[in-house]
């Protein structure tokens, strides 16, 4: 089993940003208990953070035939970006949707995902906790696809 995890615009500013909506761990501490987590599991781990849309469609694509599932924290582009829906289609992996803060207690913006209704699951409001969630349930539900 594989997993990519990408991490969109202005989470590599985790810890340090908006700490009282995003908490204080950083993203190097999320992606090295990842790592850790699915190591122990034997699923091979990849990650990308990139602040740059085109950057994150680029990544979705080379992932079609070598990657089981994708969890995405797509930050602010869940609000914005047909393209990453699309992209994610197009490939046809399954994926998690996650988000730090729970999306639905803030600013009716963050309301409408152009995701969720294509995601195996989706998770908001754990805080750092979910990515943890998104790879154990990516792990234990997506079947890896016959080759
Ligand atoms: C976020 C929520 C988004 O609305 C926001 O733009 C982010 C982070 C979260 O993890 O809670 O950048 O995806």
């Amino acid at each position: 089993t594989s997993i990519l995890l990408i991490n969109g615009p202005n989470l590599n500013l985790l810890g340090t940003r908006e700490p009282g909506t995003y908490g204080s761990t950083t993203l190097p501490q999320v992606i090295e208990a990842a790592e850790k987590q699915c190591s122990s599991k034997s699923i091979t781990f990849a990650s990308l953070q990139s602040n740059h849309e085109g950057v994150i469609i680029d990544r979705i694509h080379e992932a079609r035939g070598n990657v089981d599932a994708i969890v995405i924290n797509p930050g602010a582009f869940t609000h914005t970006s047909v393209a990453i829906r699309d992209a994610l289609l197009g490939v046809d992996i399954p994926f998690v949707e996650i988000h730090i803060s729970n999306v639905h207690k803030r600013e009716a913006f963050r309301h409408h995902s152009y995701l969720s209704d294509k995601a195996e699951a989706v998770i908001c409001g754990l805080g750092v906790y979910g990515y943890e969630a998104a790879i154990e349930y990516a792990s234990r539900h997506i079947k890896p696809k016959e080759k």
